[in-house]
């Protein structure tokens, strides 16, 4: 059964070890890099099959602070991803589910959840519009790997 849940210090020493393809590391950048975002604001979450952990991504609580084009009741989902060896395998689908039902009860303040996806990473873009995001139809020139599309789902 896939569930998310908050990543504290004594996930660190697994979710460091968390990796995706070589190929879709532009995507996401380090695992290094990207725990050094997290803070109170930006917080981690792990993606979890029973004890394993199989995924991770942030809940950008400031989003709108670093994205112009987002407003303050816009929560930015940033850093997605399934380790390499549990890709393929529906735990994308099912957390990105299981992330509608915990944003109601947990973030209900925010209306629209937010993210950006690099206009090469296919795959990335057709696994949110399953699960019911929707392309902006603008594009966000910020990204370090080239133009991201804008995703918007309403909460
Ligand atoms: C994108 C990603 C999160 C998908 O995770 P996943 O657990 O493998 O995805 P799922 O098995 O839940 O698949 C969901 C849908 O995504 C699409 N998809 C997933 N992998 C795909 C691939 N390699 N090629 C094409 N479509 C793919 C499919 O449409 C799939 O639906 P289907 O099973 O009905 O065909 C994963 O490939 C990943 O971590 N990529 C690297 C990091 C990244 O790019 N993150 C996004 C940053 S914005």
């Amino acid at each position: 059964m896939t569930h998310i849940e908050k990543m504290t210090t004594k996930h660190v020493g697994r979710v460091i070890d968390l990796k995706v393809l070589p190929e879709q590391q532009r995507f996401v950048g380090k695992m290094t890099d990207i725990l050094s975002l997290a803070n109170a604001q930006v917080r981690p979450y792990i993606i979890c099959d029973q004890d394993e952990i199989v995924g991770f991504f942030l809940l950008d609580t400031v989003f709108s602070q670093t994205h112009d084009f987002a407003g303050t009741h816009d929560l930015g989902l940033r850093k997605f991803f399934i380790d390499q060896a549990y890709q393929g395998k529906g735990f994308a689908s099912q957390a990105l589910q299981g992330l509608d039902d915990y944003l109601v009860t947990e973030y209900s303040r925010y209306k629209r959840l937010l993210l950006t996806v690099n206009c090469l990473n296919t795959a990335a873009k057709v696994c949110y519009e399953k699960a019911g995001f929707k392309d902006s139809q603008t594009l966000y020139e910020g990204g370090p790997s080239g133009p991201q599309h804008i995703m918007i789902k309403s909460l």
